[in-house]
């Protein structure tokens, strides 16, 4: 089974979300406190970075998440720069031994002024693209 979670606060980790979940053939799922991943063999996890940092929910549910509750964990991100939610992600599951792929998406988002309308069409077909990809569809 594969499962799409995420945080997004303005809708722009949503959208890739949505897309990633579409081509999977699933439903995304936003993360809240109570969330907790159902045992998945790819866990596809978004956010993005405010003040360079991911949302503190998604932060809460990565320190939750265990070994035992998947395979291997996929980040996808939006920000308006190209830094990613990598890395963050990361340095919280890699120490737990929560198997994190090197592949990651990333797209640009929209914020303030700056890359209106991003993701785009064109964005969001990457990131179906991807997905399958990694999904192996
Ligand atoms: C309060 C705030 C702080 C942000 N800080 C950063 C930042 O430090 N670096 C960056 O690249 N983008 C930053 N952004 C831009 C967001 O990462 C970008 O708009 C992202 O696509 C938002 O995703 P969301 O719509 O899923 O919440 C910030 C946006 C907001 C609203």
């Amino acid at each position: 089974m594969n499962q799409v979670l995420y945080v997004s606060r303005k809708g722009n980790t949503k959208k890739v979300a949505d897309a990633i979940a579409q081509a999977l053939g699933v439903k995304a799922e936003e993360i809240g406190p109570q969330t907790t991943a159902a045992h998945a063999e790819l866990l596809f996890v978004g956010g993005a970075l405010y003040a360079g940092k991911i949302d503190s929910t998604l932060r809460e549910f990565c320190e939750k998440l265990t070994p035992g509750q998947v395979d291997k964990v996929i980040v996808f991100s939006t920000a308006m720069s190209g830094k990613t939610a990598g890395p963050e992600i990361k340095s919280i599951l890699k120490p737990k031994n929560i198997s994190v792929a090197d592949e990651a998406f990333h797209s640009k988002g929209a914020f303030l002024c700056f890359n209106r309308n991003r993701p785009g069409e064109k964005d969001l077909k990457k990131a179906g693209e991807f997905a399958k990809k990694i999904a192996g569809i």
